[in-house]
């Protein structure tokens, strides 16, 4: 019988740093309150310098003396992930462990700064950029890893190759479904590919089941939104429990890189993190090998291991 894991199985995180995407809300501020509450220095992330730093100052009230350094990334925009890891190197920032959280769902269509369909932009080209960016920095450390954080609905995922930025038809759940599929292929294509130079940095993958966040009201519009007020009460569970996938990948000394851990309940909806299946798709070295081609083109991200 498996046993829970729970916030109470988190190590003793002193003396490590991790950069959270996304930690301004939902699953990245949980994520920044448990990490650093054991003891670990966090780069919280925002694009929102005002959003940054109110989360930056619940954070400093939840765990008092809480390690923590806010600066800005948009993953809408590449210069700013240059920027941003740029920072990290001229300061010499020692990374243990990247969480790549952030993301937008159903956003209605648009666009981000290069160009590129704003989901697919933001949650997967923007974070192959910045994992590329930051690979050095992390395999300078010691038990190093990159965190993915996925969806359920990745099931439902289909990569267009011929339409990437799905500029023929562009359907909001279609486009969030390819772009977290995007980050399965991709978290399990680094980790082929770490492996194969033998790095010490793993590649870990998430999902957070359906947690009560800001993300169903951010992106979606009309009736979809309508419907996502309908169905959270019912429905999500609390973040505090759709964290504990992401933050078991990344720091639980039992994982081993290419896993996916998940919450496992009624659908993958809900429950404490387990070992879950990434889909059939999702496992396609050969698709994984091609969107990896394809984001280094679109980026400019070679990756150099
Ligand atoms: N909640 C769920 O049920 C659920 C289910 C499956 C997967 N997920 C995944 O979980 C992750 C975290 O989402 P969440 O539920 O915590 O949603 P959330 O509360 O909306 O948080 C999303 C975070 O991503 C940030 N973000 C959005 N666009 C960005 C950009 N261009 N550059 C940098 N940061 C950006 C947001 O910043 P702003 O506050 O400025 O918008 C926010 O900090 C996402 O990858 C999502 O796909 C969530």
């Amino acid at each position: 019988m498996s046993t829970k894991w729970t916030a109470e199985a988190i190590p003793t995180l002193s003396g490590r740093t991790f950069v959270v995407t996304g930690a301004n809300s939902g699953l990245g501020l949980e994520t920044t309150r448990l990490l650093t509450g054991h003891g670990a220095h966090v780069v919280m992330t925002a694009r929102d310098r005002i959003k940054g730093e109110a989360a930056a100052a619940r954070i400093g009230q939840d765990v008092p003396g809480a390690s923590l350094e806010l600066r800005i990334l948009d993953l809408a925009d590449l210069d700013s992930v240059r920027a941003f890891a740029a920072g990290l190197h001229d300061d010499k920032v020692g990374v243990d462990v990247l969480i790549n959280n952030a993301g937008v769902m159903m956003t209605p269509p648009r666009k981000t700064k290069q160009g590129f369909e704003m989901q697919f932009g933001t949650n997967h080209l923007g974070h192959f950029a910045l994992t590329g960016l930051l690979l050095d920095l992390l395999a300078e450390r010691d038990d190093p890893r990159v965190v993915t954080v996925s969806s359920t609905l990745h099931k439902q995922g289909r990569m267009d190759f011929d339409d990437l930025m799905r500029t023929k038809r562009y359907q909001p759940t279609q486009a969030y479904a390819q772009s977290k599929l995007a980050n399965l292929l991709f978290g399990l294509e680094l980790q082929r590919r770490l492996s194969a130079a033998g790095s010490p940095v793993r590649s870990l993958m998430a999902h957070p089941g359906y947690s009560r966040t800001n993300l169903q009201f951010a992106g979606p519009t009309g009736l979809r939104k309508a419907a996502m007020y309908i169905a959270n009460p019912l429905f999500a569970q609390s973040p505090t429990i759709g964290v504990l996938p992401q933050v078991r990948a990344a720091v639980a000394p039992d994982v081993v890189g290419g896993q996916y851990y998940g919450c496992p309940k009624l659908m993958e909806n809900r429950g404490y993190p387990e070992l879950v299946q990434p889909s059939r798709r999702a496992q396609d070295a050969e698709a994984a090998a091609r969107l990896w081609t394809e984001s280094e083109k679109l980026t400019g991200v070679e990756y150099s291991f």
